[in-house]
């Protein structure tokens, strides 16, 4: 694996409720491109809501980034946009994962609006294919009913999804 020589900051928003395998795969190939990452969990303020709380996600991205042996991560909430967030990580730029083309077409809108009211630029890196079907959504769905989701999160997620839907007043 070809080490980066590049000495960049790049974050990367998302929701992260779960952060899953796809996820890792962009945070790595990240870091190897770039430098260092900083994984920024939105959440909203004025609303709760989602399975994990931003501290719990925070929690899991950390300890999965480690888990799978990726350095220069750090892990950070911010409430509000994308881009005040990736200023106040020190970002030189944001980066998103691409899964699809549905994924692009989302995501391309948003980039050129974020540059049109900060300057901030967008890079987009291609989830690995073998990884390009997971979805935070459809592992939250899959868990709640019991179903397997092992082979798309990391060990210490797969850990917290199991023991969220077996307490005895589970959501
Ligand atoms: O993991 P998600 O939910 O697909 O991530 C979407 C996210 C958080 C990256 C996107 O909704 C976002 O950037 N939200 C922050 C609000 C913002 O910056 N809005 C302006 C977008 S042009």
């Amino acid at each position: 694996m070809p080490m980066s020589s590049s000495d960049h900051t790049v974050f990367i928003p998302g929701s992260f409720d779960p952060l899953h395998l796809g996820h890792v795969d962009v945070i790595g190939q990240a870091v190897d491109l770039f430098g260092r990452v900083v994984v920024g969990v939105l959440y909203n303020r004025a609303k709760s809501g989602g399975l994990f709380t931003p501290d719990e996600r925070r929690a899991l991205a950390e300890a999965t980034v480690a888990d799978a042996g990726i350095d220069e991560v750090r892990v950070m909430t911010f409430d509000g946009l994308a881009i005040d967030g990736a200023v106040e990580a020190g970002a030189d730029f944001i980066v998103k994962g691409l899964r699809t083309a549905a994924d692009f077409e989302i995501e391309q809108q948003m980039a050129h609006t974020n540059h049109s009211v900060s300057g901030m630029r967008t890079v987009f890196v291609p989830c690995d294919p073998a990884r390009a079907f997971i979805s935070s959504r459809f592992i939250r769905e899959i868990s709640a009913q019991g179903g397997r989701v092992d082979h798309m999160v990391g060990p210490r997620v797969a850990r917290a999804l199991s023991d969220r839907f077996s307490a005895p007043n589970r959501p």
